[in-house]
């Protein structure tokens, strides 16, 4: 059995283009594999206090920590694992205003610390996450590269991509879901235009 964590960054629910297109993945997903989703508008995200702050610079530096910052530490370094230590990684991402939904870079603020996300080793940054990542971004318009070059204003990707390779995360596949509000039926037209991509995906996850 193996492990693929579901990160879903849309507040949407069913009508989510980026959720409907992870639901055709994790549908043609072979039986071996179980699926745990975290939905980050669901879920109570901790604050970045300056509890959790002092908490990761004392981590980094090897200090110790207080009894409240250990309490913090304690659920940082649960999502950590959770995130490190799944064989697959699914991010489903809305474009909002040319990046990421504000609860995503949350996400990416509470697991993303030097010592436990990744290391600095002898030949650079080394990210401690062990799995391979399938990346849906859905988006209102057309952001895909132009002539061979990123679109000037997708945020979205080169950031999600940077982030990822810091962390580990790799080989990355990237699915766009594009053009979703287009007309009335352009949301369906766009989720099911990237189906079999979805799909053959799927099947090489194990
Ligand atoms: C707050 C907000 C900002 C948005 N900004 C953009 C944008 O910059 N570019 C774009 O093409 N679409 C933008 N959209 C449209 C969404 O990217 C589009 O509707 C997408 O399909 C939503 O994905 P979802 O259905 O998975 O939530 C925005 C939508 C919202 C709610």
């Amino acid at each position: 059995m193996s492990e693929l964590l579901y990160i879903n960054a849309s507040p949407r629910g069913q009508e989510s283009a980026a959720g409907q297109a992870a639901k055709v993945l994790i549908e043609a997903l072979p039986s071996a594999v179980n699926v745990t989703t975290v939905n980050l508008f669901e879920v109570e995200l901790p604050d970045v206090t300056p509890e959790l702050i002092s908490a990761k610079f004392n981590f980094a530096m090897g200090a110790s920590l207080s009894t409240k910052e250990t309490r913090i530490w304690e659920k940082v370094t649960e999502m950590v694992n959770q995130f490190t230590k799944a064989d697959n990684v699914l991010l489903a991402i809305p474009m909002w205003n040319f990046s990421i939904p504000y609860k995503m870079k949350h996400y990416i603020d509470l697991i993303t610390h030097p010592g436990l996300t990744f290391i600095q080793s002898e030949s650079g940054l080394k990210g401690l996450a062990s799995g391979t990542g399938t990346v849906i971004f859905s988006r209102g318009g057309d952001y895909s590269p132009k002539k061979g070059k990123p679109d000037a204003f997708d945020f979205q990707s080169p950031y999600l991509s940077a982030w990822l390779n810091l962390v580990g995360i790799a080989p990355i596949n990237e699915v766009l879901v594009q053009r979703t509000l287009a007309g009335p039926d352009a949301q369906e037209k766009a989720v099911e235009s990237v189906t079999a991509e979805l799909e053959s995906i799927a099947s090489k996850l194990s």
